[in-house]
């Protein structure tokens, strides 16, 4: 009997094998993605961080999918020093600023689109924006996810859905960020938690 890779997948998902088969999820038989935009230096109430609290979940969330993963990386850093960040921040924020991140990734291949980030002044840092509105994503799923200081989501799963009007935007989550960087078995139930809804795991 010949049997294609795309019913053999769907096989081993109907049989709940739940294991990476390459980067297509075997129980969705979806291909996964991570975007995330992160900051290590100087944070409020965390002192100076060498990896970002956003990219420690996003982290956690291949290792528990088998998803690709792409940082966007700004061509021009943001400031490590926190004061200094926020000024930038703000003012990109005011003028909508597009700032360019390094290299990119072809997303058409993929089905379910995380997109992770810190919440900056109530909303996701504006080269997200760069990031989102470079890409085309009609037709596919996206999962916002954020780490914040109090914030929560903050509305960008709004946002976020009306700059990708094509997407389907599903209920994003969002943790503390000192979470993120210091309580590791808190943050990946959080994490367990939202792909168990998505039947990811
Ligand atoms: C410029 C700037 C603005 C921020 N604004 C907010 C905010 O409006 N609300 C909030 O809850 N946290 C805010 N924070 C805290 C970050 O969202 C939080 O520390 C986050 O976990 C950082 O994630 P990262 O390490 O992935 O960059 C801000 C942090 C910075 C640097």
């Amino acid at each position: 009997m010949n049997i294609t890779r795309r019913n053999f997948l769907k096989l081993a998902g109907t049989a709940g094998l739940l294991f990476s088969f390459g980067k297509v999820h075997a129980a969705t038989n979806e291909k996964i993605l991570i975007v995330y935009y992160s900051r290590t230096g100087e944070e409020y109430g965390l002192g100076n961080i060498t990896k970002g609290n956003t990219a420690i979940v996003a982290e956690i969330i291949a290792t528990k999918t088998g998803a690709d993963i792409f940082e966007i990386k700004p061509v021009t850093p943001y400031p490590v020093d926190y004061e200094e960040c926020k000024k930038v921040a703000s003012r990109e924020k005011a003028t909508k600023a597009r700032p360019p991140f390094v290299g990119d990734i072809d997303i058409s291949g993929y089905d379910i689109i995380f997109v992770g980030y810190p919440i900056w002044y109530g909303d996701a840092p504006q080269i997200v924006y760069t990031f989102l509105e470079g890409h085309d994503f009609g037709g596919k799923k996206i999962v916002p996810f954020c780490t914040h200081g109090g914030s929560g989501l903050s509305s960008t799963d709004q946002t976020i859905s009306l700059t990708c009007p094509t997407a389907k935007i599903l209920q994003g989550f969002e943790l503390r960020g000192a979470v993120a960087q210091n309580n590791r078995s808190q943050a990946e139930s959080v994490v367990e938690e939202k792909l168990r809804r998505l039947g990811l795991i």
